[in-house]
C-alpha cells in the first residue's frame, strides 16, 4: 500500500481508477484534482458563480468516500479543483484532457489531433506536479499517448524510469481479447505484446502471441490472425464510434492499474509500457511502447525481443510516427 496515489483528471476514466483504488485498497488516501466543470467566461455572472463553486473531483471524491463503510474500505478520499489535492502523492497518474469524441458526421478526430489541445493542459498538468508531488513516479494515460509523455519528460526530467505511459497493456489486452475469442478459449491463457506507438501504426506482435504457453498459430489460422490484428490497432476507434461520448474508460483504467498494482507491490512484472528509449530497439529519446520489468521504482528495464524482420519494419515505421508527431511537440512547445 502506497501513502497517496494523485489521480489528475476526474473524468471517465479517472472515475473508475478512484473507485477501483479504493475497492483494491492501494494507498491510504488519493487525491483527485480537476478544474472541472470550467467556467465559461461569456456565461452570465451568476451561472459563472454556480460553476466556480462546483467541482466535479470533490462531488466523485465525497460519492465514494461515503461508499466506504459499505465496502469496509478505510482509503481517504480528497478532492479539488486546482493541484492541491494531489501534494505529497508517490505516484501520480495524469488523464488530464480531451478524450477523441465522436462529431455528429460519425467521424472523430485522430489522437494527433488533439495535440494541440492537450498540450496546453500537459503544460498545466506539469506544473502542478512540479508544485504538489515533485518525485512521484508519474504513469501518464492522456492521448495522444506518446506525444503527451514526451511532453512531461520535456517539462520535468524526471530521473529514468519515474515517468512512461499506459498504452501497451490496453492494446495488449485487446489483442488478447480477439485471439480468445477466435480460439474460443480463455480470457486467461492468451498471452500477447503489442509494442510501438498507440496510433494507427502500432504492433501486435504475432511471434509474442501464444495460448496456454503453444503458438498461436495451432489455434487460429492467419488470415484470421492478420484482421484480429488489424482490428487491435483500430480498437480504440472502433470504441469511439459506438459510444459517441467519449473514447474507452474501463478498460484503460484497469490496464493502469496493472501497472500502479506492479510498482505498488514491487511486482517486477513485464508488461508492455511508453518507455523512454536510451538506445534499446535503435531508438534514443523518445518514448514507445517496448515491454519492461516494472516494480517499486518504475520502468526499471526495458526488454529487448527478438522480432522478425516484418516486426522490426513495422516498429521502425511506428516508432517514426512517434518521432514525427515528437517534432510537432517540439515546434509547438517552443511557442507555448
Ligand atoms: N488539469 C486537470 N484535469 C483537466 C485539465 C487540467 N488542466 N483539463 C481538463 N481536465 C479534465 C477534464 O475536466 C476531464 O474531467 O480531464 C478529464 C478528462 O476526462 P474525460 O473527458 O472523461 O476523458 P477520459 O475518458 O477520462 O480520458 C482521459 O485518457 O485515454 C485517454 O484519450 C483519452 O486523453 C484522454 C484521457
Amino acid at each position: 500500500m502506497l501513502n497517496k496515489i494523485g489521480l489528475i483528471g476526474g473524468g471517465y476514466i479517472g472515475g473508475v481508477l478512484l473507485q477501483e483504488i479504493v475497492q483494491r485498497r492501494l494507498a491510504r488516501e488519493v487525491g483527485m484534482s480537476d478544474p472541472a466543470p470550467f467556467v465559461n467566461p461569456s456565461d452570465p455572472p451568476d451561472r459563472q458563480e454556480v460553476a466556480k463553486k462546483q467541482s466535479v473531483s470533490k462531488g466523485k471524491c465525497l460519492d465514494v468516500a461515503e461508499g466506504t463503510p459499505t465496502i469496509r474500505s478505510d482509503v481517504r478520499c480528497v478532492g479539488s479543483k486546482d493541484y492541491s489535492a494531489i501534494e505529497g502523492a508517490d505516484l501520480v497518474i495524469n488523464t488530464a484532457g480531451v478524450p477523441r469524441k465522436a462529431r455528429p458526421d460519425g467521424t472523430f478526430p485522430t489522437r494527433e489531433e488533439l495535440l494541440t489541445i492537450n498540450l496546453k493542459v500537459t503544460a498545466e498538468v506539469a506544473e502542478g506536479i512540479k508544485k504538489y508531488c515533485p518525485d512521484a513516479i508519474i504513469l501518464s494515460i492522456a492521448n495522444p499517448l506518446d506525444a503527451i509523455v514526451y511532453t512531461l519528460d520535456k517539462r520535468l526530467a524526471p530521473p529514468k524510469g519515474r515517468l512512461f505511459g499506459m498504452a501497451g497493456q490496453l492494446d495488449s489486452g485487446r489483442y488478447c481479447y480477439f485471439v480468445a475469442e477466435a480460439a474460443n478459449v480463455s480470457v486467461e491463457n492468451v498471452t500477447a505484446m503489442v509494442l510501438g506507438g498507440h496510433g494507427d501504426t502500432m504492433v501486435p506482435v504475432r511471434s509474442s502471441c501464444q495460448i496456454a504457453g503453444i503458438p498461436v498459430g495451432k489455434f487460429v489460422d492467419d488470415a484470421t490472425l492478420a484482421a484480429i490484428e488489424s482490428r487491435t490497432r483500430k480498437a480504440g476507434g472502433e470504441i469511439v464510434g459506438m459510444l459517441g461520448f467519449g473514447s474507452a474508460f474501463a478498460s484503460p483504467a484497469w490496464a493502469a492499474l496493472e501497472m500502479a498494482e506492479a510498482i505498488i507491490f514491487d511486482k517486477r512484472k513485464i508488461i508492455p509500457v511508453c518507455a523512454k528509449l536510451e538506445g534499446e530497439y535503435g531508438v534514443d529519446g523518445l518514448f514507445v511502447g517496448v515491454p519492461a520489468i516494472v516494480g517499486a521504482h518504475g520502468v526499471e528495464q526495458v526488454i529487448e525481443l527478438d522480432l522478425t524482420d516484418a516486426e522490426k519494419a513495422a516498429l521502425a515505421h511506428s516508432v517514426a510516427d512517434v518521432r514525427k508527431t515528437c517534432d510537432e511537440v517540439d515546434t509547438m512547445l517552443a511557442s507555448l
